[in-house]
């Protein structure tokens, strides 16, 4: 499988599977499929199906990457550390490849969020140099989230997750974990399927004999982010797996990259949960 390499040496694969909302079945195809990278959160309640299906297909816990996320009520030194521990229980493991605070701030209304974080971050570090955890992350920190841990940290994080899909890429955000030589991974990388419909992916999945999910997932390859596509069966798991085999022309990257908006989730992390009409 092609790799990304992290800021700290680490090798991941190019290409991960989600599992918010996923079933174990989806699991244990995605593992028989050759897929490598699990995301999951402790928020997602599934980190124990990741073990369940390891166990029930065989595959070894060092042949696979599996990241997770600290939980907003997780946040703060002592809290975090107890959670991570309930993570390993969980996973059945005694480390986790990448370990991300899941969003920067508990609730809208704390304004020490920034200190809480650092805790928070502290905490994850102490793991990181226990062997624990391999490389930390944030998730839906903005730039401005993320520089108050970047100006105070000793472990860099090597990755950050955010929403990112053809129509809605956040492309200052990108632009600034590209210059902190910071992994980008996509979540939603089809839109849940808002994508799909739209008239320039259907044209460029006619071009490349491909599908418009399999368009969505090769830009996010091409644009160096590291997709996270979550599947449920066999078929589409293979397919999305495939993106690691075709190639957008450069000018079609281009005019992805400047297609008009297309809706996004609505989940922000300085908002209320935006209500998306259909
Ligand atoms: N950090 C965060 O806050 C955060 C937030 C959201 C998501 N995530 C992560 O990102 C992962 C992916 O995001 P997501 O699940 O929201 O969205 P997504 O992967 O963009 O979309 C998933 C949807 O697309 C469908 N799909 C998958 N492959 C397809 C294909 N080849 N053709 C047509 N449809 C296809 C799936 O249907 P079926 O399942 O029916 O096949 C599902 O309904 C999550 O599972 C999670 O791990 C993280």
């Amino acid at each position: 499988m092609r790799t990304l390499t992290l800021n700290n040496g680490l090798k991941i694969p190019a290409i991960g599977f989600g599992t918010y909302k996923a079933q174990l079945e989806a699991i244990i195809t995605a593992l028989e499929e050759g897929c490598e990278y699990f995301d999951t959160a402790s928020f997602y309640g599934n980190e124990g199906d990741i073990a369940e299906a390891l166990e029930r297909s065989g595959i070894s816990r060092g042949k696979v990457f599996i990241a997770s996320k600290l939980w907003k009520s997780d946040m703060g030194y002592d809290r975090t550390l107890e959670a991570f521990s309930r993570t390993l229980e969980n996973l059945r493991s005694d480390y986790v490849d990448v370990y991300m605070i899941h969003w920067p701030r508990p609730n809208l209304e704390l304004e020490e969020w920034k200190g809480l974080c650092l805790e928070t971050w502290t905490a994850m570090e102490e793991l990181h140099s226990q062997g624990k955890i391999k490389a930390l992350g944030l998730s839906n920190f903005l730039p401005y989230h993320a520089e108050n841990i970047i100006r105070n940290c000793r472990v860099m994080p090597s990755v950050a997750q955010f929403e990112f899909h053809p129509g809605h890429t956040q492309a200052f955000a990108l632009d600034y974990y590209r210059r902190k030589g910071i992994q980008v991974q996509a979540w939603s990388p089809i839109g849940r399927g808002r994508v799909i419909d739209d008239v320039l992916i259907r044209e460029l999945a006619g071009k490349y004999n491909v599908t418009p999910a399999q368009v969505c997932i090769r830009f996010s390859i091409q644009e160096g982010v590291m997709p996270l596509p979550k599947a449920s069966s066999r078929e589409r798991i293979r397919e999305n797996l495939a993106c690691l085999e075709f190639e957008i022309e450069d000018e079609d990257i281009s005019r992805i990259e400047n297609m008009p908006p297309l809706g996004w989730s609505g989940e922000h992390p300085d908002r209320e949960r935006v209500k998306i009409q259909a």
